[in-house]
């Protein structure tokens, strides 16, 4: 039984889904800052790979359990880009510039075909036990009109499928029920907690 885990991840807003969903199972949670711990590269050419990088790496310096995610938008026409490169693909971290850069290349790609998907892949990593991995995914299509103001990153041009709005004019909870993190979550609480 889990009674504390390390989140692998600087990021303050997914840390504090972690705490909220974890804390009344009865697991004490860690960010990684509140340990000093160090950003870990993500060297990887997978989701997996790199949130078993940032697991492993950070459950080896604390020996305890660790728990690390890795995501990204794939866009079919485009070979699956961004993919594992959705946060570096933004110049300046800026998504506005990222999302036109996507659009440009969608257009002079030529293709109609507009699908893409976002996958979520969690590590969890217990000190002498094998990683295990959690997935989860969600398919849609790209919109060249942005809209919406909730959300992060690709939200504003992401259109799920069965839905006429966009990851970012849904409510948090909507897009959690729905989303490829909100899905690994639901796979990694329900093996490791019973949930
Ligand atoms: P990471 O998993 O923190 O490395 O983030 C990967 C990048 O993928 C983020 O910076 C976003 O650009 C993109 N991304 C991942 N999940 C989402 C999402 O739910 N909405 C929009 N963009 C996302």
């Amino acid at each position: 039984m889990l009674t504390e885990l390390v989140i692998a991840s600087h990021n303050q807003g997914k840390i504090a889904e972690f705490k909220n969903m974890l804390s009344p199972l009865g697991v004490t949670v860690y960010s990684a800052a509140e340990l000093n711990l160090p950003d870990v590269e993500e060297t990887g050419t997978t989701f997996a790979e790199n949130a078993q990088i940032k697991a492993e790496t950070l459950s080896s310096l604390t020996q305890k359990p660790c728990l690390a995610d890795d995501s990204g938008l794939c866009v079919h026409t485009l070979n699956n880009a961004p993919g594992v490169y959705s946060a570096r693909y933004a110049p300046n971290r800026n998504f506005d510039l990222a999302m036109t850069k996507l659009i440009d290349e969608l257009k002079s790609s030529g293709s109609s075909d507009w699908s893409a998907h976002f996958s979520c892949v969690l590590a969890l990593k217990i000190p002498h036990q094998p990683t295990r991995f959690y997935e989860g995914r969600v398919d849609g299509n790209i919109t060249p009109n942005r809209r919406g103001n909730n959300g992060f990153g690709y939200d504003p041009i992401f259109i799920p499928q069965g839905f006429n709005k966009t990851f970012a004019e849904m409510e948090a909870k909507e897009k959690a029920d729905i989303s490829h993190r909100g899905r690994a979550v639901k796979l990694f609480l329900n093996k490791e907690f019973n949930v």
